[in-house]
């Protein structure tokens, strides 16, 4: 059985317990949290109600919310769901108070972005993870936009002055990345003439798909650009947002891990730009099958079947599929401990600007587990041993990372002594249920 944190905010250490017995059961897992921050952000610029069902029940989403309400947007729980009344925008007011974005960085770069366009002032500040991840990818292409945002050296708070029209612009990004790509085009929304970005690879594409569902022309004809127009309306939608992949990760690696074991996810969302995972997973040989339910809110959305029947093959990754699984690069880390042999990740310098330095912190973890791996400067070697059990009786660090902490606690089901997790409350911001949901699918009872 494993601990529980107890209360968003409270820092509490899990004590994973082995598996003793192969993981079984069907479950859903939260709402999508890249789609939950744009249906509710999107919805405050829109004309009309968005109604927004299955929304990411994490801290993340609570810090959008919490940051549209502090600047006037009306949000309301009914009809099964949380309904935000924009009208155009017109409601929202520059706050003197700093706004938090918390832990979340999509909050701060999309919210950078939407509110250079309207050219309300604004400080947003974050967390001192937030605080340490990189602004200027974000700053940089807004002041060529003409917004007046001040970095502090490079990093939140983040200033924003009051400014007019801005004008619309070509930015080549260095990244592929969706936070960086969204935030451009909601300040190209509302600004002059057409805002065009340009991405090394194409990164999650949930800005494009809802704004075409409320209404929005864009071009995102050819990979990697994406172009839109100033001076378009949005209309209200409904938006019932899928299950979350990077959460569903989790219990399916847990699945993979633990022989005879057999889970299946439902409605989870199958976006083909948010799919590497499952990607890496074929090229393992794992035992994964893949059932599309329908699409919601031009999302694609199915269920996922994980069955723990065999070893898997080591894999060496590297390129585009990094862009698509890059959130859940850290818990195929953790499945690779277990592959025939070493299995190389590399490209993935972005996992050092997450939450965490996630490359760092997955070696210190799989480490300390008794796992050896390598640290590349873009990525993570891992020897991988499909009979081994580790050893547990161990504490490994979260590092204040949801993400690491549940790939840890999914490695430590595969040791002989229990494992702690120090700060596993972490878990809140993206999968507040997982430790539920684990000890749901070891047939425990619940505490
Ligand atoms: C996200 C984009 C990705 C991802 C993050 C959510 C989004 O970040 O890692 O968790 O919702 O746009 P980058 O844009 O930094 O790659």
């Amino acid at each position: 059985m494993s601990s529980l944190p107890s209360s968003p905010g409270e820092k509490t250490t899990a004590r994973i317990e082995p598996a003793r017995g192969p993981l079984r059961g069907r479950l859903s897992v939260p709402g999508d949290k890249s789609i939950s921050h744009r249906a509710l952000l999107f919805g405050a610029l829109a004309e009309g109600e968005q109604i927004v069902t299955g929304l990411a029940p994490g801290a993340d989403v609570a810090s959008t919310r919490s940051v549209l309400e502090a600047l006037g947007a009306r949000i309301e729980r009914r009809d099964g769901g949380l309904v935000v009344r924009g009208d155009g925008a017109l409601s929202l007011r520059a706050s003197r108070q700093p706004l938090d974005c918390g832990n979340s960085g999509t909050t701060m770069r999309l919210m950078a972005g939407a509110l250079a366009g309207l050219g309300i002032e604004a400080t947003l500040v974050g967390d001192a993870s937030l605080s340490r991840r990189p602004m200027e990818r974000v700053a940089a292409p807004l002041r060529a936009m003409g917004a007046r945002i001040e970095t502090t050296d490079g990093h939140a708070p983040l200033k924003m002055s009051k400014t007019g029209k801005l004008r619309g612009i070509v930015h080549r990004s260095e990244v592929a990345s969706a936070q960086v790509k969204s935030c451009v085009l909601l300040a190209g929304l509302r600004a002059e003439g057409e805002t065009t970005v340009q991405e090394p690879e194409r990164s999650r594409d949930h800005t494009e798909r809802l704004l075409t569902s409320m209404g929005v022309s864009l071009d995102d004809a050819t990979r990697g650009r994406v172009s839109l127009k100033g001076g378009q309306a949005l209309s209200a939608v409904r938006v019932e947002v899928p299950g979350d992949l990077s959460s569903a990760a989790f219990p399916i690696v847990a699945a993979l891990l633990v022989r005879g074991s057999d889970v299946e996810v439902e409605g989870v969302g199958l976006n083909p730009t948010r799919t590497g995972f499952l990607e890496v997973l074929d090229m393992m040989g794992a035992e994964v099958e893949l059932g599309i339910e329908g699409a919601s809110g031009g999302e694609p959305l199915g269920r996922v079947r994980a069955r723990g029947s065999r070893d898997l093959e080591p894999v060496t990754v590297s390129g585009d599929v990094v862009v698509r699984a890059i959130e859940e690069l850290p818990a195929l880390f953790a499945l690779a401990a277990f592959a025939k042999g070493r299995s190389t990740f590399r490209n993935a310098q972005e996992l050092r600007k997450k939450e965490s330095d996630r490359i760092a912190a997955m070696a210190r973890g799989l480490r300390a587990l008794g796992v050896e791996c390598e640290e590349l400067e873009d990525g993570l070697a891992v020897v991988g041993d499909p009979g081994r059990a580790l050893a547990g009786g161990v504490t490994v660090e979260s590092e204040d990372d949801h993400r690491i902490a549940m790939a840890l606690a999914c490695a430590a089901l595969r040791s002989r002594d229990a494992v702690l997790v120090a700060g596993a409350s972490a878990v809140q911001i993206s999968y507040p249920g997982f430790f539920e949901d684990l000890d749901d699918l070891r047939g425990e009872e619940r505490p």
